[in-house]
């Protein structure tokens, strides 16, 4: 364990370490990515993941097993391949989306990645202190596939009073991020719906100031068409926070970004204006490195809404 480590990273840190000694040298290898004050700000988020774990965290630590070996049985066939193992919709749904005991598995490792991965910490960080603080109070915020709903969660309970909504296509997600909420006391500050959001909505809906899309865009086969059918239901000059990244390999990830300059483009030619943006590379890569060797870089665009 870290010996400088704020209290509720210490903690999470000490489980994994526990289930799992051999995963130490990963995880200093992530602490290390972040300057001391950063590191406090995690701490705060680990404090939120903590009360959703809820004293259960051996159900999440077999969840972050279970990713982490998706994760290298995936990264093999990339290397092998040079390509992700599927590229349809029909492929994912039947290996992941329509499974429900691997959905869970999946969201609850998930979650605990949030404060393990660095690459994962430095998105929600991304969110919280670039992201959010740009949006007006009581903004209507609509989130897609929020997974496990540690970002919903976020949201809800930021100073801002958001009103947030959140579309994910899978149920199993949805009891997820509905069993979080609760456990954050924010669930009624939050409208779910199970929803493909590459399936066109009914225009007339009232639009949203801002959309948040984190870790979707590689999910689905055409990102930039998902985008483009979203952007009518923001209002002019609405916010997006998109999170995606390049090479990451997974069953249910399809679409694949070879270079981090791609998630520019994509926000870009869906209709919107890159206003920032940040490149984190994976755990134990500074971004030079991670590029040289095809390495998996999350990266986040913030984008406004260009005028019709
Ligand atoms: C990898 S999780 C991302 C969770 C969280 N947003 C994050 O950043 O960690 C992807 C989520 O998106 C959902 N999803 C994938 N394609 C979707 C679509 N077309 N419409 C709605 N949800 C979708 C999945 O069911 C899953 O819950």
């Amino acid at each position: 364990m870290h010996e400088a480590l704020p209290p509720n990273l210490s903690h999470i840190h000490a489980a994994v370490i526990a289930a799992w000694p051999e995963h130490g040298a990963v995880l200093q290898k992530s602490v290390a990515a972040f300057p001391p004050d950063q590191l406090l700000r995690l701490d705060d988020i680990a404090d939120q993941v903590l009360r959703l774990v809820d004293g259960d965290m051996a159900r999440y630590i077999e969840g972050y097993r279970w990713i982490s070996r998706m994760q290298l049985e995936e990264e093999l066939h990339f290397r092998r391949t040079g390509g992700y193992r599927n590229s349809t919709f029909e492929q994912a749904w039947e290996q992941v989306y329509s499974k429900p005991e691997v959905m869970g598995l999946y969201m609850d490792g998930l979650l605990v990645s949030q404060v393990l991965w660095s690459n994962h910490a430095q998105t929600l960080l991304s969110f919280t202190e670039d992201f959010l603080p740009r949006l007006r109070p009581g903004a209507r915020v609509l989130e897609v596939g929020p997974g496990h709903g540690l970002g919903c969660a976020l949201a809800a309970s930021h100073s801002g009073n958001f009103q947030v909504e959140a579309w994910d296509l899978s149920e199993a997600s949805l009891r997820r991020t509905q069993e979080h909420l609760e456990r954050l006391g924010v669930d009624d500050r939050v409208t779910l719906r199970e929803r493909d959001a590459t399936v066109p909505l009914q225009a007339g809906t009232e639009p949203f100031d801002a959309l948040v899309i984190s870790e979707v865009l590689e999910h689905v086969e055409k990102p930039v068409e998902l985008l483009a059918g979203l952007a009518p239901h923001l209002v002019e000059g609405g916010l997006l926070f998109a999170g995606v990244p390049a090479n990451s390999p997974a069953p249910d990830h399809l679409y694949l970004l070879r270079e981090p300059e791609e998630a520019l483009a994509l926000v870009e030619d869906a209709g919107f204006d890159v206003v920032g943006h940040h490149f984190h590379p994976c755990t134990g890569y500074s971004l030079e490195r991670a590029r040289e060797v095809k390495a998996t870089v999350s990266c986040v665009v913030i984008g406004c809404r260009r005028s019709a």
